[in-house]
């Protein structure tokens, strides 16, 4: 009896590797951990279709497969297809879970920008920069998109704002100058970068003491994983969600480097959003995270971190 059992279980599992979506599971529930180094094809265990759409690029700096202008290119190309047709991503309202997360991150940025020198790093159409020029003394944004930066540009002229200006400008290499600005912020935008290269452009920029501020993805929750990757469209190739052992390139340049994590249990809501029901399934779900997020394993499970570094 045992020694059927047995068989059975090992011919299932065998069976459950070896169909595609077996060695999906498995590739996915193994990966957040080994992101960084992961065997892909050397095992033979992952599909090439599935290869094809993870990160190809490392945030400590090294590429693998693609030159960086490849790279650029392919980052400019995605987003200016994206601002020249804008249509709401389904991706898009799962942020309706994370809300105290974007509050999180707003209210650091707003009271760090009053009359002071403002980059946004990655700043898309402009309108996050526009929101804040009536109480910066001076905007900058600057984004690799060209179609982005113009729609910036039309929409400050329209409203009248001199205070802000938007350029074309590769974060990882920035033509503005050294520590010419207090505040640099930007959501979504560090996990497209080479981070080693970008913070140190942030640090660059800033002036002694100046602050940064980010909102971004963790890439360590293996559901999260699943989704992202049965979704390869809704993102670039190079992207990479955010792993603990990034913090490490982020301490090296800033002496401060506070993190706030959100979307674990308020991630139950999603399937609530457009119903009356959302806010108070999302509510129940803060309530969970303020215990779950504060166990320093779980944490990084999270789907956001919202990053306040001090340089
Ligand atoms: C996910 S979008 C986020 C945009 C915006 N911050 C927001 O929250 O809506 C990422 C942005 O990063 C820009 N980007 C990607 N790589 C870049 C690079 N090397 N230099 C400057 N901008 C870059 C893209 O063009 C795009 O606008």
């Amino acid at each position: 009896m045992f020694i059927r059992c047995a068989r059975a279980v090992a011919v299932g599992s065998t069976r459950i590797n070896e169909s595609v979506l077996g060695r999906a599971i498995w590739f996915h529930l193994w990966y957040p951990s080994k992101m960084k180094d992961p065997p892909l094809a050397a095992t033979g265990l992952v599909p090439s279709g599935i290869l094809e759409i993870f990160p190809r690029i490392r945030s400590n700096g090294e590429e693998t497969g693609m030159t960086h202008d490849a790279r650029l290119v392919r980052e400019r190309d995605f987003h200016n297809e994206r601002f020249s047709a804008p249509e709401e991503r389904k991706e898009d309202s799962f942020y309706f879970a994370v809300k105290p997360a974007v509050d999180a991150y707003w209210r650091l940025v707003r009271a760090a920008c009053p009359e002071r020198e403002v980059l946004e790093y990655g700043c898309s159409n402009g309108m996050s920069s526009i929101g804040l020029a009536p109480s910066a003394k001076r905007i900058t944004g600057i984004d690799i998109s060209d179609v982005a930066i113009q729609q910036a540009t039309n929409a400050a002229v329209r409203r009248g704002f001199s205070n802000v200006t938007f350029q074309v400008d590769n974060a990882e290499d920035m033509k503005l100058p050294s520590a010419g600005f207090d505040v640099v912020f930007g959501s979504g935008i560090l996990h497209h970068l080479v981070l080693e290269k970008s913070l140190r452009e942030i640090r660059r920029v800033l002036r002694p003491g100046g602050r940064a501020f980010f909102f971004e993805p963790l890439g360590h929750n293996p559901v999260i994983n699943l989704y992202r990757n049965w979704t390869p469209d809704a993102r670039t190739v190079d992207e990479h969600p955010l792993l603990k052992s990034d913090f490490a390139i982020v301490r090296k340049y800033f002496s401060k480097c506070d993190l706030e994590f959100f979307g674990l249990a308020t991630l139950a809501s999603i399937p609530f959003r457009g119903s009356p029901l959302g806010a108070a399934v999302r509510a129940a779900g803060e309530q969970i995270d303020n215990l779950l997020l504060k166990i320093p394993g779980a944490r990084w499970q999270a789907w956001i971190v919202v990053m306040a570094l001090e340089a």
